[in-house]
């Protein structure tokens, strides 16, 4: 049966929101599992404006909001992430900063401003006892019960000036009990500085490791590791002409082409300092990976893959004018099949499944695996954004043995979030549950939808309900918690 979905549905991601300090969670459908208990934690957009004007979606302020599962009962609260812009801006009532999407207003207010607001509205994790809200100018701290921001992240002290970046999406090698992150560092007249660290949950770092990165003004995202590499993926590079001179969003000063493809940076965790240089097919971009892992001399890593450039301007409030869309295809699903000394490349895809938003079960990073969880695109007559993943409406979980996948289709009017794999404690890979936060467009309301993560095709096993209505999430999380 074709789903229905109404063209005014679009706009209900945008949601403006304010802290909420706590909300009924009312459970609709299912039980809450009593051995479900941790903090499902999501980063995203807040606030819709600043200064009473309207932000892109990626530049609102960073907006954190936990779901906390305690022996069959759920409580709700949300809150801003009190650093970077929000404290700088008053919360919003002013619009002092240049941001990626949007520019301040006239180019000449904008001119030869290169450091941007830190929105911290990327990504959440969980380390050192901490939830800590991301973005790429740096990282904050908070209470993971309370949301309070108890301050800046000591990764922020790796930065070695303004223009230095961090990477937004740090991951654990829960194995070697690590945090993995980098930096970049603009090289002034020479290439980029792209480096690596390791610390622990003390925040002590533990291993540093610097490679020089093959160009200037290269933008990188995700992060995976092995055993003996780490990896991350070109999203593009900076022309700084129009992004200095203020006439245009840093974005949008991204070149791209077919004649200067993305590339896919596998660097040295062991041995001497090398980085290998794998090149994209022409047109085609990546910046989120599922995971990486050795065979023999190789090292196999899967990404999620568009054709073409990546295309956010869905996100744009419609009172930013911006560029008609291009064609596209993706998101996609692909392995890469690396040989690093001869830097051969084979690339196959997953067949007949389109998403964003990877996750896989954490105990798996870096290793060997074999299931993978996206949000995925289900099939709308026409509303088909490729690229607008706050509209994707199910999840599906990739089995890369069979190459085959088993999908849930969100009710009719409804968009998932990336899903969250939640360990049961059993011993298989896919024992857990997926956790998606949802938005019900009928209703103009959030919620939670606890799948069975070995088989989500079955339907729900919990629908819980909030009474607000939350805009689309960035990436989420879950921390096991006790007590
Ligand atoms: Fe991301």
């Amino acid at each position: 049966m074709e789903e229905m979905l109404l063209e005014s549905d679009k706009s209900v991601v945008y949601a403006d929101i304010d802290d909420i300090p706590g909300s009924p969670v009312r459970v609709v459908e299912g039980a809450i599992p009593e051995n479900l208990n941790g903090v499902l934690l999501r980063n995203g957009p807040g606030k819709a404006t600043a200064g009473g004007k309207p932000l892109h979606m990626f530049d609102r302020y960073g907006y954190v909001a936990a779901l906390r599962l305690h022996n069959g009962q759920a409580s709700f609260r949300g809150a801003h992430v009190r650093g970077g812009a929000y404290v700088a801006e008053n919360g919003g009532q002013v619009w002092k900063q240049r941001r990626i999407f949007t520019n301040r207003d006239g180019w000449w207010s904008n001119f030869l401003h290169l450091d941007l607001a830190n929105t911290v509205n990327h990504d959440v994790y969980y380390w050192g006892g901490y939830a800590v809200a991301t973005a790429d100018p740096g990282q904050f701290l908070l209470d993971a019960e309370t949301l309070e921001t108890k301050g800046p992240c000591p990764l922020n002290g790796l930065l070695k000036n303004r223009q230095s970046n961090l990477g937004p999406m740090p991951q654990a090698d829960t194995a070697a009990n690590r945090l993995v992150a980098y930096t970049v560092t603009p090289g002034g007249l020479g290439d980029d500085t792209l480096r690596f660290v390791e610390v622990d949950p003390e925040w002590r770092v533990k291993v540093s490791r610097e490679f020089k990165l093959p160009g200037k003004a290269i933008f990188v995202h995700d992060l995976c590791f092995t055993p003996n590499w780490y990896l991350t993926t070109e999203f593009g590079r900076l022309n700084l002409g129009g992004a200095l001179m203020g006439t245009q969003p840093l974005v949008e000063s991204l070149q791209y082409s077919a004649q200067q493809p993305s590339r896919l940076f596998l660097a040295s965790r062991t041995g001497p300092e090398r980085l290998a240089v794998i090149p994209f097919p022409g047109e085609h971009q990546s910046f989120h990976f599922l995971n990486a892992f050795e065979r023999a001399d190789e090292v196999v890593v899967d990404m999620v893959v568009y054709e073409n450039r990546v295309d956010f301007r869905a996100f744009y409030p419609d009172e930013i004018p911006h560029l008609p869309p291009g064609p596209l295809g993706g998101p996609w699903i692909e392995r890469r099949v690396i040989n690093p000394q001869t830097l051969s490349c084979q690339v196959t895809r997953f067949p007949e499944v389109a998403g964003e938003l990877p996750e896989i079960n954490p105990a798996k990073r870096g290793n060997s695996y074999r299931y993978a969880w996206i949000n995925s695109r289900m099939k709308y007559p026409g509303f088909n954004d490729h690229c607008a993943f706050a509209w994707f409406n199910g999840a599906s979980k990739l089995d890369w043995d069979t190459r085959q996948a088993r999908r849930w289709q969100a009710p009719p009017r409804t968009f998932t979030s990336m899903p969250v794999f939640a360990p049961r404690g059993g011993g298989a890979e896919d024992d857990g549950w997926l956790l998606i936060w949802i938005i019900q467009a009928e209703q103009k309301k959030s919620g939670v939808v606890i799948l069975d993560a070995a088989a989500p095709d079955k339907g729900p096993v919990a629908r819980l309900e909030l009474d607000v209505l939350l805009p689309a999430a960035s990436h989420a999380h879950f921390a096991p918690l006790n007590g």
